[in-house]
C-alpha cells in the first residue's frame, strides 16, 4: 500500500483497503510507542498545523505524532497568522508547501481544505472542518476494533445532531467500513440526501447498512457502539443554543439508552463533552436552560462502558499513521 503524497480530507477519498492499512499502521505505531521502541525515520522534516478553531486533541495528537516522527511542527492560531484575512487559501497553500512536507488544517467550510490541497505541493490532512473530520474517524475505528476485534458488522447508533462533521464522517465511515449506521436525531438534524444516497451506496458494496430514524428505542436497540457529540459545534451562534435544547433533549445518551443497547455497548464521544457543569459554557448553558447534562449523562459518562478517553489517546496514533504514510 502506497499513500505517499496523498491529501487526506475525507473518507469518501479512501478505500476501504486503503483505511483498514492506515489501522493497522496506527496498531503497530501504538504497540511500538507503548514498547518504547521509537520510530522516528522522518526526522528533518516539517509540518504545519492551521487551526482556524480552537483544538486540544487535533492539535496535540499532530504535536506529539510529529516529534515521536523526528519531525518539526509549526502551530498557526486561529489569530496569528495571514490566512484568510491578508493571504488567500491559494497562496497560503503555495508559500507553505515550499517550507514544510505536510500541512493540516482545521476551519469552516470543506471547500477550503479542497482549495488548499489543490494549491499544495504536499500533503493536506483535514483537522475538521463544518463538513467532515476524517482524523477522527480513524481514532473512532480503531477503538471500535480493539473492542471487538473487527469493524464488519458492528452496529453503531449515533444520537443528537447527524447533520455535520461528526454524524456525517462517522455515516461515511460506518459504509465504507461495512459496518450498520443508524443515526438518530429528527429529520431536520439528519445529514444531507445527497450523502445518505452515497452513503447508501457505498454501504451495498461493503455489506453495511445506512438508517436514520426519529426514533431513538429504535434507533439504538442492540447497538454495539453508541456516538454522540455537542448539540452546538464549533462556529455555530451561541443563540441556538435554545433551539438545540428542545430539539435534541430527547436524544440524550443516558441510562435508558445503554441499556436498550447490547449488553456488550460502548458509548463514544469525539470530545469535547457537555457531560456535567464543570466547564465555563456547560455552566452558562446549564444555569440558562435549567440543565445539568446536556448530550450524555455524567453517569454514562463515567460508565464503565465509556470508552471516550480511550478514543482521545487512539488520535495520537492514528494522526501518526495518517502523517507517516502520506509524508
Ligand atoms: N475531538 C476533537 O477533535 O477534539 P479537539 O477539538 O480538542 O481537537
Ligand atoms: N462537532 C464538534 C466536533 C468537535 C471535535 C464541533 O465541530 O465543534
Amino acid at each position: 500500500m502506497n499513500l505517499k503524497g496523498r491529501d487526506f480530507l475525507k473518507l469518501l477519498d479512501y478505500t476501504p483497503e486503503e483505511i483498514e492499512y492506515l489501522l493497522e499502521l496506527a496498531a503497530d505505531l501504538k504497540d511500538k510507542k507503548k514498547k518504547g521502541i521509537p520510530v522516528d525515520h522522518h526526522r528533518g522534516k516539517n509540518i504545519a498545523l492551521i487551526f482556524e478553531k480552537t483544538s486540544t486533541r487535533t492539535r496535540c495528537s499532530f504535536e506529539v505524532a510529529a516529534h515521536d516522527l523526528g519531525m518539526g511542527a509549526t502551530y498557526l492560531d486561529p489569530s496569528g497568522s495571514q490566512i484568510g484575512k491578508k493571504e488567500s487559501i491559494a497562496d497560503t497553500a503555495r508559500v507553505l508547501s515550499s517550507m514544510f512536507d505536510g500541512i493540516e488544517y482545521r476551519g469552516y467550510g470543506q471547500e477550503i481544505v479542497e482549495e488548499l490541497a489543490k494549491y499544495s505541493k504536499v500533503p493536506v490532512w483535514n483537522g475538521l472542518t463544518n463538513e467532515f473530520h476524517p482524523t477522527q474517524m480513524l481514532a473512532d475505528m480503531l477503538t471500535i476494533k480493539e473492542e471487538f476485534g473487527h469493524l464488519k458488522g458492528i452496529k453503531l447508533a449515533y444520537m443528537g445532531d447527524a447533520r455535520y462533521n461528526t454524524g456525517n464522517s462517522l455515516m461515511i465511515a460506518c459504509a465504507k467500513m461495512g459496518m450498520h449506521f443508524n443515526g438518530c436525531a429528527p429529520k431536520k438534524y439528519w445529514p444531507v440526501q445527497e450523502l445518505i444516497d452515497t452513503a447508501k451506496k457505498i454501504a451495498e458494496q461493503t455489506g453495511g447498512s445506512i438508517t436514520l430514524t426519529e426514533d431513538a428505542m429504535e434507533g439504538t436497540k442492540d447497538a454495539d457502539v453508541v456516538c454522540t457529540d455537542v448539540w452546538v459545534s464549533m462556529g455555530e451562534p451561541d443563540e441556538i443554543w435554545a433551539e438545540r435544547i428542545a430539539d435534541l433533549k430527547d436524544y440524550q445518551v443516558n441510562s435508558a439508552i445503554m441499556k436498550n443497547a447490547s449488553d456488550k455497548a460502548i458509548f463514544m464521544h469525539c470530545l469535547p463533552a457537555f457531560h456535567d457543569l464543570k466547564t465555563k459554557i456547560g455552566a452558562e448553558v446549564g444555569k440558562k436552560f435549567g440543565i445539568t447534562e446536556m448530550e450524555v449523562t455524567d453517569e454514562v459518562f463515567e460508565s464503565s462502558q465509556s470508552r471516550v478517553f480511550e478514543e482521545a489517546e487512539n488520535r495520537m496514533h492514528t494522526i501518526k499513521a495518517i502523517i507517516d504514510a502520506t509524508v
